[in-house]
């Protein structure tokens, strides 16, 4: 592939406001435009939500990724963009997803989603493993 693949791995906190059914109709938008956008640039990755955060994966092409990561970060729906991991790679984590969305579970499970992403903003460089392996449990439970 030109240039190689790249991926991002960040964190960030979810500035959206209203009910939790404006929060549903503003992610499945963001989902709409990352889906169709990402498709054509041979990007992929995941995207978790919950009330308080987002954590999300890009992969592709570096060019691609660092332009979409700049727009991202300017994005006003969430703040606080924190890297967790950054760097080529041999291979896509989620090469099936023009952009996955990650259900976080809605039983005591989600108080360690929680507990992990705040870990993730105090600690960024010790947290990417964690938060990828996260990531992937979560999307094959959520199958
Ligand atoms: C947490 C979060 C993740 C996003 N992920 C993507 C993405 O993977 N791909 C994408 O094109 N836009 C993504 N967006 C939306 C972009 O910030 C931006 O609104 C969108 O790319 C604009 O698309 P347009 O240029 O086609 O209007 C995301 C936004 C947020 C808040």
């Amino acid at each position: 592939m030109n240039g190689g693949l790249f991926k991002i791995l960040y964190c960030s906190r979810n500035y959206i406001e209203g009910e939790q059914a404006q929060q549903d109709a503003e992610i499945s938008q963001i989902l709409h435009t990352a889906r169709a956008n990402n498709s054509r640039q041979s990007i992929t990755g995941a995207l978790l939500f919950n009330s308080g955060f987002f954590a999300q994966v890009l992969e592709g092409p570096r060019p691609a990724i660092e332009k979409l990561f700049e727009k991202i970060q300017c994005d006003p729906r969430h703040g606080d963009v924190t890297v967790l991991d950054s760097g080529n790679a041999a291979t896509r984590d989620f090469p099936e997803w023009a952009m996955a969305h990650v259900q976080t579970p809605s039983d005591v499970h989600a108080c360690g989603v929680t507990a992990a992403l705040d870990q993730a903003f105090l600690n960024p460089g010790e947290s990417g493993r964690d938060v990828l392996t996260l990531l992937r449990t979560l999307l094959v439970q959520g199958d």
